[in-house]
């Protein structure tokens, strides 16, 4: 290893995940020239490695992870998609399994997911899969892969009927975190992450909260790092997400509903700023939060250019909802902020739903 990677990894600030199987998140800048060092390590015996990145990612940054890959003397093959949640689907799922199959990669080997949570996502899945399971390793290139999607395990393709549905749990075996590619990010792109960010503040952290709520903090690092450090002691807890896991979906059940309705032309992270207002709103409204929570989270949410309006109706996101996978018999769980810095679980009923939603909508939707 030369003195500049084994410096980068040396500074890089270390969380370790405490999953069934433990693995580490490194969070630091140029860690894409030490993504080889980095999965070698995690990944002992592996000879072969797949890197998958959609067309903008790879154009970005796919030649540097690939080098370093070779350094680590892993044989790399190189898989590509057209960018978007447009190609997270069991299509593209298929043609990567068919370039694992022609690179020849064995269970001994590694994929490797260079991008955002649908780069992440897809790859964790055809790792989960391929073979009955080979071992992955994520390097987020978003802020919301950064903060959400590259821990815990979830992987995922999405259905003409909703999002996520064919999935596995398969914990990536480490965590690559090269804050530098946040540059590169559009500003829209970048929002996404701050919505799931300020929704990790909203669950589990007040000064989290604080220092994301006028937009982009000077400490971004500190941020991203409490982020994860938050989302792993949840997974940690409930790595299965049988129980307080589920936290994690504040503002995704109504998010899901208004990313299918507008057939995904709004991006996850905007539309879970919408769903976490239209919580905020309704739980105040059914008089289960504090006071100031709606106005909080919504300032929060406007500060990093983020939508807080729900353009659907009621009815309109609860139809939605009901095709959602989290819905259980005749009841779903939403996650309710009581105050900033915690969250609850509270089944309702599905036909309060619509009830407990249109206080959060508001007048303006379609
Ligand atoms: P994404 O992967 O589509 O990335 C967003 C866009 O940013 C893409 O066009 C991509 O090409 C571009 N991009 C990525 N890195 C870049 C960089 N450094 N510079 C310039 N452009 C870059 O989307 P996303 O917002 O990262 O992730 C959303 C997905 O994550 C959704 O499918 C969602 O369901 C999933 N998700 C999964 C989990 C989980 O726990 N598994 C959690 C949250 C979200
Ligand atoms: N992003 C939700 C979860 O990881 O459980």
């Amino acid at each position: 290893m030369n003195d500049r990677i084994s410096e980068t990894v040396r500074t890089a600030k270390k969380i370790t995940i405490a999953a069934g199987r433990p693995y580490d998140v490194r969070i630091g800048a140029g860690l894409i020239d030490a993504l080889g060092v980095v999965t070698a390590s995690a990944c002992p015996g592996a000879a072969r490695a797949m890197l998958v990145a959609d067309d903008t990612v790879d154009a970005l940054y796919g030649d540097r992870a690939a080098a370093s890959l070779c350094t680590a003397g892993l044989s790399v093959s190189r898989f590509s998609f057209p960018h978007g949640e447009g190609s997270k689907t069991l299509s593209t799922y298929a043609q990567l399994l068919n370039a694992l199959t022609e690179a020849q990669l064995s269970r001994a080997d590694v994929l490797v997911a260079l991008g955002g949570g649908v780069t992440g996502d897809l790859t964790g899945f055809a790792a989960a899969t391929y073979l009955r399971g080979v071992r992955f390793v994520q390097a987020p290139t978003t802020l919301l892969a950064a903060v959400d999607s590259s821990v815990g395990g979830k992987t995922a393709v999405d259905l003409p009927a909703g999002k996520n549905l064919v999935g596995a749990f398969h914990q990536p075996s480490a965590v690559a975190l090269d804050t530098d590619t946040f540059a590169t990010l559009p500003d829209d792109t970048f929002a996404d992450g701050m919505a799931e960010a300020i929704k990790t503040g909203v669950i589990g952290d007040e000064a989290l909260f604080d220092l994301l709520a006028h937009g982009r903090p000077a400490a971004l690092d500190s941020a991203v790092a409490r982020c994860v450090e938050i989302k792993g002691e949840i997974v940690r807890l409930d790595e299965r997400d049988t129980g307080m896991r589920q936290l994690l979906n504040l503002g995704h059940t109504v998010g899901h509903a208004a990313e299918l309705l507008s057939d995904f032309g709004i991006s996850h992270g905007h539309a879970v700023a919408i769903g976490m207002a239209v919580m905020a709103r309704a739980a105040r409204a059914a008089g289960l939060c504090a006071a100031d929570v709606p106005a909080r989270i919504e300032a929060a949410l406007r500060s990093s250019g983020l939508p807080v309006d729900c353009p659907f109706h009621a009815d309109a996101l609860a139809k939605a909802i009901v095709q959602d996978k989290k819905r259980k018999a005749d009841s779903i769980v939403l996650v309710i902020p009581e105050r900033i810095g915690h969250c609850a679980l509270r089944p309702t009923p599905l036909d309060a739903l619509v009830g407990f939603l249109t206080a959060g909508v508001g007048g303006a939707a379609l």
